[in-house]
């Protein structure tokens, strides 16, 4: 399958370009906005791996509707507006949308819904996610995963991603009953950690994950490619790529 890496010279597209090399996926285009790099794909590509900036996702996932190819979203921090090209696109090619592409972090997803489902709303919810000092966006794609899991899990109040709160400061008040909250921590060269706590009145409970090489993300997403080759229209998730 011949693919093209938006992105390319990033730090997650340097990993898929390594990674796809020992692939049946060819690598026929590395596209991105730095020195050196291509700007667009060529005909004969099949399907597009997009780990960029929210701001490229607009043009290129039309685009690669017009062309009929699948398209991989790695890209987090995507707005309403830019997340409606991916709906649209979605009705002519496969999309397969994820924060995070890694094996152990689909499994937490599924572990923290189980957890959410078991412990109750008397248990609280509270998520920490740290990465490097370079991530442009916050909180991570993965944390508001693992929140919209919890609350899946509990299948109660806060059910829209904005019920979510952001950190605290100030006079807040006491917790109120049911709220989810996520606390982004920056630093150092950090890949990515993410917690997931339920707070009783007598013992605690921690999920965590911890990413220690990039290849984790990029390994999932080149999976990801080679499973959305063929499939209908629709936007896909990780959980269907693994079957969990
Ligand atoms: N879903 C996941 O599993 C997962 C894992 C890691 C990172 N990410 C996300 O992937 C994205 C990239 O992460 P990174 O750490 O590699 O970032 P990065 O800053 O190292 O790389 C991004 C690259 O995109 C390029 N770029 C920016 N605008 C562009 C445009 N208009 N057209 C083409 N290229 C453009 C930049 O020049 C840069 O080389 C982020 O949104 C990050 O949150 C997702």
């Amino acid at each position: 399958m011949k693919i093209a890496i938006l992105g390319a010279a990033g730090r997650m597209g340097r990993k898929l370009c390594e990674l796809a090399s020992g692939t049946p996926l060819e690598v026929v285009a590395k596209i991105d906005v730095a020195d050196g790099f291509d700007r667009t794909w060529p005909a004969e590509t099949e399907g597009i791996i997009d780990f960029s900036y929210h701001t490229a996702l607009p043009s290129a996932i039309d685009k690669a509707a017009q062309d009929g190819i699948a398209y991989v979203i790695g890209t987090t921090g995507i707005t309403p507006e830019e997340q409606a090209h991916v709906d649209a696109a979605a009705k002519k090619i496969p999309v397969v949308q994820s924060g995070n592409y890694s094996l152990g972090v689909n499994l937490l997803l599924a572990l923290v819904r189980q957890a959410a489902a078991t412990l109750g709303p008397d248990y609280d919810v509270e998520i920490t996610e740290m990465h490097h000092k370079h991530k442009k966006d916050a909180p991570s794609g993965t944390a508001l995963m693992l929140a919209k899991s919890a609350n899946e899990g509990r299948a109660e109040i806060n059910a829209a991603t904005d019920g979510f709160i952001y950190g605290r400061k100030g006079d807040t008040g006491e917790r109120p009953a049911g709220e989810i909250a996520i606390h982004a921590l920056r630093g150092g060269s950090v890949v990515g950690d993410h917690t997931v706590m339920f707070a009783g009145e007598l013992e605690r409970v921690e999920l965590t994950h911890k990413a220690q090489d990039r290849a984790a993300f990029a390994a999932g997403a080149l999976k990801a490619m080679a499973w959305a080759k063929g499939k209908s229209p629709g936007i896909y998730t990780m959980r269907d790529v693994l079957g969990l």
